[in-house]
């Protein structure tokens, strides 16, 4: 699958340097991660090394160089969340979900994962479920949020 999704991802952006992350992000899309077997292809796509890839990917915290769930949360761990209560919306979570932060789920439904700022700092605590974002987030509300992507 790596092979395949790695090829239409080239296809669709090149292989110019500027187009690297679009690339990663791509199979990140299709794959929910960039596996060895990707990263290696892509590096000899651009003639980079696996190194500069994995590097590229490790400073990006969507780029995820793990198998995720099919659902991963990241809840925001910056300054005006934090002020907001975000510590309790993440012990509800990890307490809904029955792991820690950076785990997934034993049926791989969900990965919990902290992340920088996503830009919704005046209604926080915020967090992304895969694309969809939730805001104004309280202990009881993630809850209910987890229970209706449990039902999808
Ligand atoms: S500080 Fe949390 S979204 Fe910006």
């Amino acid at each position: 699958m790596s092979r395949e999704t790695v090829a239409n991802a080239l296809k669709e952006f090149g292989v110019e340097r500027e187009k690297l992350i679009a690339v990663m992000q791509y199979v990140v899309s299709k794959e929910k991660w960039l596996s060895e077997e990707s990263m290696k292809l892509i590096a000899s796509a651009f003639n980079i090394s696996a190194a500069e890839v994995y590097g590229v990917a490790s400073f990006y915290s969507f780029l995820d160089t793990e198998p995720r769930g099919k659902y991963v949360i990241r809840i925001c761990r910056t300054i005006s969340c934090s002020m907001d209560g975000k510590d309790t919306v993440l012990e509800a979570l990890q307490k809904a979900l029955g792991i820690k932060t950076g785990e997934t789920t034993p049926d791989n439904k969900f990965t919990l994962l902290e992340t920088n700022c996503i830009g919704w700092c005046d209604k926080g605590p915020a967090m992304l479920v895969n694309e969809d974002v939730h805001t104004y987030l309280t202990p009881e509300k993630v809850v209910e949020i987890i229970n209706d992507y449990r039902a999808r």
